[in-house]
Protein backbone atom coordinates (compact mmCIF):
# COMPACT_ATOMS: atom_id res chain seq x y z
CA UNK A 1 0.00 0.00 0.00
CA UNK A 2 1.83 3.74 -0.87
CA UNK A 3 2.52 5.48 2.42
CA UNK A 4 -0.16 8.31 1.58
CA UNK A 5 -2.44 9.32 -1.20
CA UNK A 6 0.23 11.99 -2.45
CA UNK A 7 2.63 9.11 -2.54
CA UNK A 8 0.17 6.99 -4.37
CA UNK A 9 -0.67 9.33 -7.24
CA UNK A 10 3.19 8.72 -8.24
CA UNK A 11 4.47 5.82 -10.71
CA UNK A 12 6.03 3.15 -9.07
CA UNK A 13 9.44 4.01 -11.14
CA UNK A 14 9.26 7.71 -10.36
CA UNK A 15 9.06 6.98 -6.42
CA UNK A 16 12.33 4.57 -7.02
CA UNK A 17 13.68 7.59 -8.75
CA UNK A 18 12.96 9.63 -5.98
CA UNK A 19 14.08 7.28 -3.14
CA UNK A 20 17.56 6.84 -5.38
CA UNK A 21 17.95 10.81 -5.38
CA UNK A 22 17.87 10.79 -1.86
CA UNK A 23 20.76 8.26 -1.18
CA UNK A 24 24.18 10.12 -0.98
CA UNK A 25 26.63 8.21 -3.52
CA UNK A 26 29.54 9.26 -1.85
CA UNK A 27 29.01 7.61 1.64
CA UNK A 28 27.47 3.96 -0.32
CA UNK A 29 27.84 1.26 2.01
CA UNK A 30 31.01 -0.58 0.01
CA UNK A 31 29.53 -4.43 0.56
CA UNK A 32 25.78 -4.89 1.00
CA UNK A 33 24.96 -8.73 2.12
CA UNK A 34 21.02 -9.54 1.70
CA UNK A 35 19.49 -12.61 3.40
CA UNK A 36 16.81 -13.69 1.02
CA UNK A 37 13.56 -15.04 3.56
CA UNK A 38 9.68 -15.22 2.87
CA UNK A 39 9.37 -17.29 -0.45
CA UNK A 40 7.69 -19.85 1.14
CA UNK A 41 5.56 -17.20 3.26
CA UNK A 42 4.67 -15.19 0.00
CA UNK A 43 3.64 -18.01 -1.94
CA UNK A 44 0.79 -19.51 0.91
CA UNK A 45 -0.46 -15.85 1.33
CA UNK A 46 -1.74 -16.50 -2.17
CA UNK A 47 -2.53 -19.98 -2.20
CA UNK A 48 0.49 -21.08 -3.98
CA UNK A 49 2.90 -23.64 -3.29
CA UNK A 50 6.32 -22.80 -1.72
CA UNK A 51 7.95 -22.92 -4.67
CA UNK A 52 6.49 -20.91 -6.58
CA UNK A 53 7.40 -18.29 -4.02
CA UNK A 54 11.01 -19.32 -5.06
CA UNK A 55 10.54 -19.04 -8.58
CA UNK A 56 8.76 -15.36 -7.64
CA UNK A 57 12.07 -14.78 -5.90
CA UNK A 58 14.09 -15.14 -9.10
CA UNK A 59 12.78 -11.48 -10.44
CA UNK A 60 13.31 -9.79 -7.16
CA UNK A 61 16.86 -11.00 -7.21
CA UNK A 62 17.42 -9.94 -11.17
CA UNK A 63 15.82 -6.56 -9.92
CA UNK A 64 17.98 -6.13 -6.97
CA UNK A 65 21.55 -6.88 -8.59
CA UNK A 66 20.81 -4.25 -11.22
CA UNK A 67 19.72 -2.00 -8.83
CA UNK A 68 22.87 -2.27 -7.00
CA UNK A 69 24.84 -2.16 -10.15
CA UNK A 70 23.46 1.07 -11.50
CA UNK A 71 24.22 2.71 -8.01
CA UNK A 72 27.61 2.07 -8.50
CA UNK A 73 27.96 -0.75 -5.35
CA UNK A 74 30.95 -2.30 -5.00
CA UNK A 75 30.00 -5.71 -3.80
CA UNK A 76 26.41 -7.41 -2.69
CA UNK A 77 26.07 -10.19 -1.15
CA UNK A 78 22.98 -12.35 -1.32
CA UNK A 79 22.38 -15.93 0.31
CA UNK A 80 20.89 -18.11 -1.10
CA UNK A 81 20.76 -21.56 -0.57
CA UNK A 82 22.10 -22.80 3.17
CA UNK A 83 23.83 -26.25 4.96
CA UNK A 84 20.65 -26.26 6.52
CA UNK A 85 18.56 -25.88 3.90
CA UNK A 86 19.44 -29.46 2.87
CA UNK A 87 16.96 -30.44 5.75
CA UNK A 88 13.79 -29.53 3.47
CA UNK A 89 11.62 -31.92 0.99
CA UNK A 90 13.81 -33.18 -2.03
CA UNK A 91 11.77 -31.57 -3.97
CA UNK A 92 11.73 -28.10 -2.65
CA UNK A 93 15.96 -28.25 -2.59
CA UNK A 94 15.84 -29.57 -6.38
CA UNK A 95 13.77 -26.56 -7.28
CA UNK A 96 15.72 -24.40 -5.71
CA UNK A 97 18.90 -25.95 -7.41
CA UNK A 98 17.19 -25.95 -10.88
CA UNK A 99 16.14 -22.12 -10.36
CA UNK A 100 19.80 -21.23 -10.16
CA UNK A 101 20.73 -22.94 -13.13
CA UNK A 102 17.77 -21.19 -14.69
CA UNK A 103 18.55 -17.69 -13.41
CA UNK A 104 22.65 -18.08 -14.73
CA UNK A 105 21.41 -19.16 -18.21
CA UNK A 106 18.79 -15.96 -18.31
CA UNK A 107 21.45 -13.86 -16.59
CA UNK A 108 24.59 -14.17 -17.73
CA UNK A 109 24.24 -12.23 -20.43
CA UNK A 110 23.17 -9.67 -18.39
CA UNK A 111 25.24 -9.57 -16.18
CA UNK A 112 28.33 -8.95 -18.58
CA UNK A 113 26.54 -6.13 -20.11
CA UNK A 114 25.90 -4.98 -16.67
CA UNK A 115 29.97 -5.36 -15.87
CA UNK A 116 28.77 -7.35 -13.16
CA UNK A 117 31.48 -10.01 -11.89
CA UNK A 118 29.53 -13.46 -10.54
CA UNK A 119 31.55 -15.22 -7.70
CA UNK A 120 30.04 -18.08 -5.89
CA UNK A 121 30.48 -18.61 -1.97
CA UNK A 122 30.07 -21.71 0.14
CA UNK A 123 30.75 -25.58 -0.15
CA UNK A 124 30.31 -25.36 -3.64
CA UNK A 125 31.83 -28.73 -4.33
CA UNK A 126 28.44 -30.31 -2.28
CA UNK A 127 26.53 -28.53 -4.83
CA UNK A 128 25.02 -31.15 -8.07
CA UNK A 129 27.36 -31.48 -10.73
CA UNK A 130 25.14 -29.65 -13.43
CA UNK A 131 24.80 -26.26 -10.92
CA UNK A 132 28.66 -26.30 -10.60
CA UNK A 133 29.19 -26.35 -13.84
CA UNK A 134 26.24 -23.73 -14.31
CA UNK A 135 28.53 -22.04 -11.86
CA UNK A 136 31.55 -21.97 -13.28
CA UNK A 137 30.34 -21.24 -16.89
CA UNK A 138 28.98 -17.59 -15.37
CA UNK A 139 32.37 -17.24 -13.33
CA UNK A 140 34.21 -17.39 -16.59
CA UNK A 141 32.69 -15.66 -18.76
CA UNK A 142 32.01 -12.57 -15.92
CA UNK A 143 36.00 -12.92 -15.21
CA UNK A 144 36.42 -9.84 -16.85
CA UNK A 145 33.90 -7.65 -15.54
CA UNK A 146 34.97 -4.91 -12.94
CA UNK A 147 31.81 -3.60 -11.96
CA UNK A 148 29.73 -4.77 -9.14
CA UNK A 149 30.90 -8.03 -7.45
CA UNK A 150 28.23 -10.48 -7.33
CA UNK A 151 28.53 -12.87 -4.61
CA UNK A 152 26.44 -15.85 -3.90
CA UNK A 153 25.99 -18.26 -1.53
CA UNK A 154 25.06 -21.28 -1.63
CA UNK A 155 25.64 -24.05 0.34
CA UNK A 156 27.07 -21.88 2.93
CA UNK A 157 26.84 -21.70 6.66
CA UNK A 158 28.89 -19.09 8.58
CA UNK A 159 30.06 -21.62 11.20
CA UNK A 160 30.97 -24.10 8.16
CA UNK A 161 32.79 -21.39 6.47
CA UNK A 162 35.13 -20.63 9.60
CA UNK A 163 35.68 -24.74 10.16
CA UNK A 164 36.75 -24.70 6.67
CA UNK A 165 39.52 -21.78 7.16
CA UNK A 166 41.09 -23.55 10.36
CA UNK A 167 41.13 -26.46 8.12
CA UNK A 168 43.18 -24.31 5.61
CA UNK A 169 45.15 -22.68 7.97
CA UNK A 170 46.01 -26.50 9.44
CA UNK A 171 46.77 -27.22 5.74
CA UNK A 172 49.45 -24.61 5.34
CA UNK A 173 50.89 -25.19 8.21
CA UNK A 174 51.76 -28.70 8.00
CA UNK A 175 53.18 -28.03 4.54
CA UNK A 176 55.55 -25.22 5.68
CA UNK A 177 56.06 -26.77 8.97
CA UNK A 178 55.40 -23.36 10.58
CA UNK A 179 51.59 -21.85 11.30
CA UNK A 180 51.34 -18.96 8.76
CA UNK A 181 50.98 -15.66 10.84
CA UNK A 182 47.56 -14.70 12.12
CA UNK A 183 45.77 -12.18 12.77
CA UNK A 184 41.61 -10.61 11.75
CA UNK A 185 42.75 -9.52 8.96
CA UNK A 186 45.18 -12.43 7.85
CA UNK A 187 42.26 -14.53 8.82
CA UNK A 188 39.99 -13.34 6.48
CA UNK A 189 42.33 -14.24 4.02
CA UNK A 190 41.15 -17.45 4.73
CA UNK A 191 37.24 -17.22 4.34
CA UNK A 192 35.49 -17.04 1.29
CA UNK A 193 35.35 -13.46 1.64
CA UNK A 194 38.58 -13.20 0.72
CA UNK A 195 39.79 -9.64 -0.72
CA UNK A 196 36.38 -8.09 0.66
CA UNK A 197 35.75 -5.34 2.96
CA UNK A 198 33.36 -6.61 5.62
CA UNK A 199 29.53 -5.87 4.76
CA UNK A 200 28.55 -2.80 5.82
CA UNK A 201 25.05 -3.80 5.46
CA UNK A 202 23.33 -6.73 6.14
CA UNK A 203 19.22 -6.77 4.98
CA UNK A 204 17.02 -8.92 5.87
CA UNK A 205 13.31 -9.80 4.42
CA UNK A 206 10.19 -11.22 5.93
CA UNK A 207 10.62 -9.70 8.88
CA UNK A 208 12.65 -11.85 10.71
CA UNK A 209 15.82 -10.44 12.57
CA UNK A 210 18.61 -13.09 12.71
CA UNK A 211 21.64 -13.96 10.92
CA UNK A 212 20.88 -18.02 10.38
CA UNK A 213 24.68 -18.37 10.12
CA UNK A 214 25.20 -15.61 7.52
CA UNK A 215 28.72 -14.20 7.26
CA UNK A 216 29.34 -14.77 11.00
CA UNK A 217 33.07 -13.99 11.42
CA UNK A 218 32.56 -10.77 9.15
CA UNK A 219 28.85 -8.94 10.76
CA UNK A 220 30.82 -8.32 13.80
CA UNK A 221 30.22 -4.37 12.93
CA UNK A 222 27.69 -4.75 10.20
CA UNK A 223 24.61 -2.94 10.62
CA UNK A 224 21.48 -4.74 10.36
CA UNK A 225 18.22 -3.56 8.69
CA UNK A 226 15.26 -5.83 8.58
CA UNK A 227 12.14 -5.30 6.43
CA UNK A 228 8.81 -7.29 6.44
CA UNK A 229 8.63 -7.30 3.00
CA UNK A 230 8.73 -11.19 1.44
CA UNK A 231 11.93 -12.04 -0.78
CA UNK A 232 9.59 -12.27 -4.16
CA UNK A 233 7.99 -8.52 -3.87
CA UNK A 234 11.65 -7.10 -2.75
CA UNK A 235 12.55 -4.60 -5.38
CA UNK A 236 15.39 -1.99 -6.19
CA UNK A 237 13.62 0.90 -4.17
CA UNK A 238 13.76 -1.28 -0.89
CA UNK A 239 17.58 -1.85 -1.46
CA UNK A 240 17.93 1.98 -1.71
CA UNK A 241 15.45 2.73 1.50
CA UNK A 242 17.77 0.37 3.06
CA UNK A 243 21.07 2.50 2.53
CA UNK A 244 19.40 5.55 3.39
CA UNK A 245 18.83 4.08 6.86
CA UNK A 246 22.13 2.76 6.52
CA UNK A 247 23.42 6.43 6.40
CA UNK A 248 21.09 7.75 8.96
CA UNK A 249 23.09 5.34 11.70
CA UNK A 250 25.73 6.02 13.64
CA UNK A 251 28.62 3.53 14.05
CA UNK A 252 30.88 3.41 16.67
CA UNK A 253 33.15 0.31 16.74
CA UNK A 254 33.09 -0.14 20.37
CA UNK A 255 34.48 4.05 21.05
CA UNK A 256 32.84 7.47 21.91
CA UNK A 257 32.00 8.83 18.53
C1 LIG B 1 13.94 -18.00 1.40
O1 LIG B 1 12.59 -18.24 1.57
C2 LIG B 1 14.59 -18.95 0.42
C3 LIG B 1 15.50 -19.93 1.03
C4 LIG B 1 15.78 -20.02 2.29
C5 LIG B 1 16.15 -20.86 0.15
P1 LIG B 1 12.03 -19.41 2.50
O2 LIG B 1 11.89 -20.64 1.68
O3 LIG B 1 12.88 -19.56 3.71
O4 LIG B 1 10.61 -18.85 2.86
P2 LIG B 1 9.90 -18.86 4.28
O5 LIG B 1 10.86 -18.27 5.26
O6 LIG B 1 9.58 -20.29 4.60
O7 LIG B 1 8.68 -18.01 4.10
C1 LIG C 1 18.15 -18.19 5.63
O1 LIG C 1 16.78 -18.39 5.56
C2 LIG C 1 18.83 -18.86 4.48
C3 LIG C 1 18.62 -18.23 3.17
C4 LIG C 1 17.99 -17.12 2.95
C5 LIG C 1 19.20 -18.93 2.05
P1 LIG C 1 16.05 -19.60 6.32
O2 LIG C 1 14.61 -19.46 6.04
O3 LIG C 1 16.70 -20.88 5.96
O4 LIG C 1 16.39 -19.27 7.85
P2 LIG C 1 15.60 -19.67 9.17
O5 LIG C 1 15.41 -21.15 9.14
O6 LIG C 1 14.31 -18.92 9.17
O7 LIG C 1 16.50 -19.21 10.28
MG1 LIG D 1 12.83 -18.71 5.56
Amino acid sequence: MPASPVLGAIPEEAETAETLRRVDRTRLPLHVAVIMDGNGRWARARGLERIEGHAAGVEAVRDTVEGAARLGLSALTLFAFSIENWSRPAEEVAVLMELVRKYLRLETDNLVANDIRFWPIGRLHGLPGPVQASLEESVLATAGCRGLRLNVALNYGGRAEIVDAARRIAARALRDGAVPELDELAFGDFLETRGLPDPDLMIRTSGEERLSNFLLFQSAYTEFWSTSTYWPDFRRRDLYEAILAFQGRNRRYGALR
